[in-house]
């Protein structure tokens, strides 16, 4: 596999493969194919979504439907889908608050609902977190965590990780460590320094014991933290996407050099907040950062909402904008992103989350034993990932067979994403019971065992 090919799957499965050809020609039939060719049409095209993969009609609670009927358990949903799509306390939420007569709120005004968001956040954050603010999108909330470290620290400099992804716009594609958002837009935002993620799987250097890897990592921060004065923060997702899941003790390492350096530690919980690895927030399994950045589940799954929250100490910037947006105090948005913490709540889905992840993890366990192709499993609460490689020993990865795999399974009943081309990502519906999990990981047992037996797609 060459660099470019490695790239063009950063952050999912490609959209202009010959697999991806013969899926359209055989599932794409019908009124389906006609918006599909329209989709086309009036899109602009970019990889990762236009050409899109098919037309859906519905998504409802574990599952997306398209538009020939076909059901999918999605284990992909974008992130937003913790409390399950189309949650009917979430939509009843949307809806009294509708009849209400208060979906929009202009800035200068507030509303019953976007206070009641804020005062749960504050409760349910962990430690002093305390004060938020909101925005439509997850890149835009990126965007305020970096321009409320900017105005607290007085500086401009960030540290984050390669391979990590944090948003579309300049400043969050900047702190993003992945060729495939930022080729070709020539100079970001200066002072975004990029360092390695404590991946104890793969790393460059080969180590295979997690203290090594931490170690290493940290010196290397330190490295430029010391050469780069005046950093004003450092910011990550505390369980990256692929996931790796970093030790306590790296994370205790780097607020350290944050406290001795100066510098705000930001956790981008985007796709890992809400009980998606078993706690409600994941830096519960790790420390209390200054501050933490919401998006993709908060807004129910139904509407776009995300948003910070922070330390009180932080709330100095009286005298200047750091998130002037339109929707901050949106009605609509906060009723629903209420509905989705009570519904998390009410169901214990964190707890769940925990339970049903640790034994997903023991199954595909179970079928690395006698799949060949699976080079390691890891993963926290209901996110999930199989590393496939072409062998154990050189860690090649396996991206054409991923690919197929991914196919088959679709043909199967069970949608998810692959990652950096070969990673498998498994993030379903927090909602999902357990006869539910065991029919996904048949699916995707039987796929790849016809994948090793050289079956193609
Ligand atoms: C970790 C992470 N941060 C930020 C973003 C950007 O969020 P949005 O797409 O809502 O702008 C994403 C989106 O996928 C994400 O996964």
């Amino acid at each position: 596999m060459n660099a470019h090919t490695r790239m063009d799957r950063e952050q999912g499965d490609v959209n202009t493969s010959l697999n991806r050809e013969k899926y359209w020609s055989r599932y794409l039939t019908g009124p389906a194919r006609e918006w599909f060719e329209k989709d086309c049409r009036y899109f602009l095209h970019q990889s990762l979504s236009t050409p899109v993969l098919n037309v859906l009609s519905r998504a409802e609670g574990i599952y997306v439907e398209d538009m020939s009927g076909r059901k999918y358990i999605d284990m992909h949903g974008n992130g937003v889908h913790n409390a399950g799509f189309n949650n009917p306390e979430v939509v009843a939420a949307v809806k009294r608050q509708l009849d209400e007569g208060l979906s929009f709120c202009p800035r200068r005004y507030t509303n019953t609902a976007a206070v009641r968001l804020a005062e749960k956040l504050a409760e349910i954050t962990p430690g002093d977190l305390y004060r938020s603010l909101f925005c439509p999108g997850g890149s835009e909330s990126i965007e305020m965590a970096l321009m409320l470290a900017r105005q607290v620290t007085g500086r401009f400099k960030t540290l984050s990780f390669w391979d990590a992804y944090h948003g579309t716009t300049f400043g969050a594609a900047s702190i993003s460590g992945e060729e495939h958002f930022h080729g070709g837009l020539g100079p970001l935002v200066p002072g975004a320094f990029h360092v390695e993620f404590p991946s104890y799987y793969r790393n460059p250097w080969g180590f295979t014991n997690p203290g090594d890897v931490d170690a290493e990592c940290l010196r290397q921060m330190e490295i430029v933290f010391q050469r780069e004065p005046e950093m004003a923060a450092v910011i990550g997702e505390p369980v990256s996407a692929k996931p790796v899941i970093p030790s306590k003790a790296y994370w205790e390492g780097v607020e350290a050099l944050c406290k001795q350096y100066g510098a705000l530690l930001i956790f981008d919980e985007i796709i890992e907040g809400f009980g998606r690895t078993g706690k409600m927030f994941a830096a519960e399994h790790y420390l209390t950062p200054d501050v933490l950045v919401l998006g993709k589940s908060l807004g129910g799954g139904i509407v776009p909402f995300a948003g910070i929250v922070t330390r009180e100490r932080y709330n100095t910037c009286r005298h200047r904008s750091i998130g002037h947006y339109t929707h901050e105090k949106n009605a609509l948005c906060a009723a629903a992103a209420l509905a989705e913490i009570e519904y998390i709540e009410k169901n214990r889905l964190p707890e769940h989350a925990a339970e049903l992840g640790r034994y997903a993890l023991e199954r595909l366990n179970g079928m690395m034993e006698k799949h060949p192709l699976i080079g390691e499993v890891r993963g926290v609460g209901l996110h999930l990932g199989i590393d496939l490689v072409k062998d154990r020993k050189s860690k090649t990865r396996a991206v054409e067979e991923a690919e197929i795999i991914m196919y088959k399974c679709f043909e199967k009943g069970l949608a998810f994403k692959t990652i950096e081309g070969n990673v498998i990502t498994l993030r379903p519906a927090l909602t999902i019971k357990r006869q539910e999990m065991d029919l996904a990981l048949d699916i995707l047992d039987e796929a790849i065992g016809e994948v090793e037996q050289g079956k193609k797609y």
